[in-house]
């Protein structure tokens, strides 16, 4: 099961992944939390991202397909995998073609930006596994803690409103293309593309992703 997750920053892609990851078995490959390791681990590609993600702008194609090419060809992705925010531009999803990755399932998740702006203030994280909540939507089982670990959740530097509107401007000029783009494979029997409206309840959304992967 090779599966691509699309859709604007917050519109519960992370999220969702954690229940299909759950669900399936297969490994979630969030180019966004890489980035996140490499800047905590103070690498030189951390370095390099960090200044470009807090600007909310995107980190360059060929240093993120590398990571990806690197990433799938480990033992756990044999069976598939679910990409998290990769592609999220024509070049990026054009590498996969040219190196003869197929995809199985394309699935948009779709939010209007406001209601992003709105989710992104109360959003918190789990940095070590990528584990999301929302203090009011989806909240922790204990208040500022992470539910398997006990750790305390955090903030993420890139969910500032402006910056959130700046990731917003990006999503609708390089990745928006993307849905015309795999709605064609679509159209031509390469790929399944679902389209799911991501401002019901988690627990809905999770709903119909299963009846839809299944
Ligand atoms: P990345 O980490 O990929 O961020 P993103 O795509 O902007 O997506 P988010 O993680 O912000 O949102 P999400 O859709 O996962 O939503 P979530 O589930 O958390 O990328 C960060 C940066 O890294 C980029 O800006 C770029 O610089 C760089 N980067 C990464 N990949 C790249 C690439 N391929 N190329 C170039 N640069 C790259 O949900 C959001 C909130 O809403 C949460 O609080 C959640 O609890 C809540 N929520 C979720 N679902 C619901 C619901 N149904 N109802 C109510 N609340 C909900």
């Amino acid at each position: 099961m090779r599966i691509i997750l699309l859709g604007a920053p917050g519109a519960g892609k992370g999220t969702q992944a954690q229940f299909i990851m759950e669900q399936y078995g297969i490994p979630q490959i969030s180019t966004g939390d890489m980035l996140r390791a490499a800047i905590k681990a103070g690498t030189p590609l951390g370095l390099e991202a960090k200044k470009v993600m807090d600007a909310g702008q995107l980190v360059s194609d060929d240093l993120i397909i590398g990571l990806v090419k690197e990433r799938i060809a480990q033992d756990d992705c044999a069976k598939g995998f679910l990409l998290d925010g990769f592609p999220r531009t024509i070049p990026q999803a054009d590498a996969m073609v040219e190196n003869g990755i197929d995809i199985d399932h394309v699935i948009e998740i779709d939010v209007p930006d406001e209601e992003i702006v709105k989710r992104m203030s109360g959003r918190r994280v789990h940095p070590g596994s990528g584990r999301v909540y929302h203090i009011v939507y989806n909240p922790p089982k204990e208040e500022g803690k992470d539910d398997v670990t006990g750790e305390e959740l955090q903030i993420r530097a890139d969910d500032e409103e402006a910056t959130v509107r700046k990731r917003l401007g990006i999503y609708h000029e390089q990745t928006k293309p993307l849905v015309d783009y795999y709605g064609k494979f679509a159209a031509e029997g390469k790929t399944k593309y679902s389209k799911f409206d991501g401002t019901q309840t988690v627990s809905a959304v999770s709903e119909q992703l299963s009846a839809a992967l299944k």
